[in-house]
């Protein structure tokens, strides 16, 4: 079964749909491609806002969004994108704020050399076990980082979010399937809009089916 993984299908929350027809035409389009659920992964940064803020918004669009989806589209479950900051560990109700019943966080780390201290915060939140970070488009800021730099974040066995877009890029292809050997992981679309940002879990299924593959996420759906 198809699942995106990460959205910003939600509307009016953050800089993704921005009204609640282009949450249903992106919902179409997700369908369309065979995807069965959708993770509706919000921004959420911790140093603006507060949790208790961000729960409220987020149960407003869903409730906008839940009152117009029709029995075709995705199921839909809630869930977030969590941008690192200090002592993210610490923060009380992360467990508000992980992918349906389940553990899994997606952490979004800053674009920009990850130092010590993300991969320590990575590292206590594993260790906090309140929830499982997994860390967003893992393959955005590959390049910025320095050498066995990602192998230390890769030695924390952290699963990682690959973008279903790169599969349809030169090379990406190539690429995600070395990243997807090296561990857990899940593919989602990050889409934003229907334009330049679309669902588009299609290029991944369409690259791993000539492969011989099929798209099965690599971690065990409980939600
Ligand atoms: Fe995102």
């Amino acid at each position: 079964m198809m699942v995106d993984t990460h959205t910003h299908i939600l509307p009016g929350i953050d800089d993704g749909a921005q009204s609640l027809g282009e949450s249903l035409r992106m919902l179409r389009k997700c369908r369309d491609q065979g995807v069965k659920k959708v993770v509706l992964t919000p921004h959420f940064y911790p140093t603006v806002e507060s949790v208790d803020s961000f729960l409220a918004r987020r149960a407003q669009a869903y409730e906008t969004l839940c009152s117009a989806v029709t029995e075709d589209l995705p199921q839909l479950i809630l869930g977030a994108e969590v941008a690192w900051c200090p002592s993210l560990e610490h923060m009380e109700q992360l467990t508000d704020l992980t992918m349906g019943n389940s553990r899994y966080m997606l952490l979004e780390l800053p674009y920009m050399a990850w130092d010590n201290s993300h991969l320590d915060g990575v590292r206590e939140l594993i260790l906090d076990g309140r929830v499982v970070p997994v860390i967003a488009h893992v393959e955005r800021a590959l390049h910025l980082q320095r050498r066995g730099q990602y192998q230390a974040l890769a030695q924390l066995q952290v699963p990682m979010q690959i973008s279903s877009e790169i599969f349809g890029k030169p090379f990406g292809g190539k690429k995600a399937l070395r990243l997807m050997s090296q561990g857990s992981w899940m593919i989602g679309s990050d889409c934003h809009n229907t334009t330049n940002r679309p669902p588009c879990m299609d290029r991944a299924a369409r690259y791993l089916q000539a492969h011989g593959q099929e798209l099965r996420q690599c971690l065990d759906w409980t939600f």
